[in-house]
């Protein structure tokens, strides 16, 4: 907890102490903060026990601390997991912890929120949702309208169905391959969520995954060799497009090749990719298109939805499955929908994240560059970046010290641009990572 105890640490846009080199060429923050700009954090108190007495709550009722696995004390902060774990208020860019201590936020709440916390726009859909009535004996008629305009923003969409969370999303994709084809293997390579078709975590029967086989990420010769082995009974091939860069073409055109060879379904897994890498995806980018592809994170801006679309012939098969679930399409998280669409029909809103990412990892990129710390490297792409350590240990502390500084890096895994990064955010950030390289780089010489 040595990290809360800075003298100086009131606002996250309090110049940088020490002897951190602040960018010359950027404004000073500090100059043009608006007064009224810290209003809606201001019932906050900053106590800083409050957050261990969240910790320790949450620890005694929550195996592991939070339902979210990233979102737990030691996925934040590592072993000892000694951070705010709790927040009781976020809008734009920033949060408020449990104990008042104001940050920005790079993880975006793993990507879930690519517009901003609490937009504007997107909260006054769902409230308008809620009071409507969320639920009833049927279905909105919202269901009907966003799943139309997901076909014409989506380019292998013609059909939708929604659900809640990305791995159901998934879960549904793989059930509607398997229902398609009348055939059960499915070679994959990606995180898909945490249901047990794919994932041999504890608890999983074997048998459960029998019939899905993991394949490296890229790996060309390694995905022939599953579909060789799958042979007939080849149901679909699954991939995460993107991770930490754009794939090898040859990697999708041979799984499309591999799919139309063996009469097999080509799923893309959008999650993360959606709404974030360009509106419909990384497939907007390929030059092949998937037969199914899910969605969720950014779709709603942080309201749990989650869809599998495509093509209207292999769509069909879900009338001959079941997959149901009795929120599916409850209001609000379209509502959500609605608001996010609008906004990418008004707006770039994926070029905007890639400019704002690249200033955010290169500010970062820079901080590393002119502290000197070895062991650290960038990577990832511009919407969603990453910082890789050499050392947990050493990671864990740059994370306390950025946190002293009033930022949120995410641990081990990306940090997301959103359009809420103002220019003032990511100044903030980067002498945040400044300040925290240099402190790093001196206690290690100590
Ligand atoms: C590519 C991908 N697929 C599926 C999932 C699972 O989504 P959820 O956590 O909403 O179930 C994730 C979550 O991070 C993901 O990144």
């Amino acid at each position: 907890m040595r990290f809360f105890r800075r003298r100086d640490r009131e606002r996250v846009d309090s110049p940088a102490a020490g002897d951190v080199e602040p960018p010359d060429d950027q404004p000073d923050a500090a100059d043009d903060a608006d007064a009224d700009d810290d209003a809606w954090a201001s019932a906050a108190h900053e106590d800083t026990d409050e957050d261990a007495l969240w910790r320790d709550r949450a620890t005694a009722v929550i195996p592991g601390g939070a339902s979210t696995g990233s979102k737990r004390p030691e996925a934040l902060y590592g072993e000892a997991g000694a951070g705010p774990a709790h927040y009781t208020r976020a809008r734009g860019c920033e949060l408020v912890t449990a104990s008042g201590l104001k940050l920005v936020d790079c993880t975006m709440a793993l990507g879930a929120v690519a517009l901003g916390y609490a937009e504007e726009a997107v909260t006054q859909h769902v409230i308008g949702a809620v009071a409507a009535g969320n639920v009833s004996g049927l279905s909105h008629t919202l269901e009907v309208e966003v799943a139309e305009r997901l076909c014409d923003a989506i380019p292998c969409a013609e059909g939708v169905r929604f659900l809640k969370t990305g791995a159901e999303a998934v879960a549904a994709a793989v059930r509607i391959a398997r229902t398609a084809t009348g055939r059960s293997t499915v070679v994959g390579s990606g995180y898909f969520g945490w249901l047990d078709w794919w994932t041999d975590a504890p608890g999983v029967p074997p048998s459960a995954r029998e019939r899905y086989r993991h394949v490296p990420w890229g790996d060309v010769a390694a995905l022939e060799e599953a579909v060789d082995a799958a042979g007939d009974d080849l149901a679909a091939i699954i991939l995460e497009p993107v991770v930490e860069r754009l794939p090898d073409a040859g990697w999708i055109a041979a799984a499309r090749a591999a799919c139309d060879r063996r009469g097999a379904v080509l799923i893309f897994d959008e999650i993360k990719t959606g709404f974030r890498l360009r509106r419909g995806g990384y497939m907007e980018a390929a030059e092949v298109l998937p037969d199914l592809a899910t969605f969720g994170k950014a779709m709603a801006n942080g309201f749990p939805l989650a869809a599998v679309v495509g093509r209207g012939a292999i769509m069909d098969a879900a009338r001959r499955t079941w997959i149901s679930s009795t929120l599916a399409g409850e209001a609000t998280a379209l509502a959500a929908a609605t608001a996010v669409l609008d906004w990418h029909d008004e707006r770039d809103v994926c070029a905007e994240l890639a400019t704002i990412g690249a200033a955010m990892r290169g500010g970062v990129s820079e901080a590393i560059e002119r502290s000197g710390v070895a062991g650290v490297e960038m990577a990832g792409i511009d919407p969603m970046w990453l910082l890789r350590w050499d050392d947990p240990a050493r990671q864990t502390r740059f994370q306390e010290l950025a946190l002293a500084e009033g930022v949120l890096f995410k641990r081990g895994a990306y940090n997301f641009a959103a359009i809420a990064h103002d220019e003032r955010a990511v100044l903030a950030i980067e002498r945040a990572a400044s300040a925290a390289l240099v402190r790093l780089r001196e206690e290690e010489r100590e």
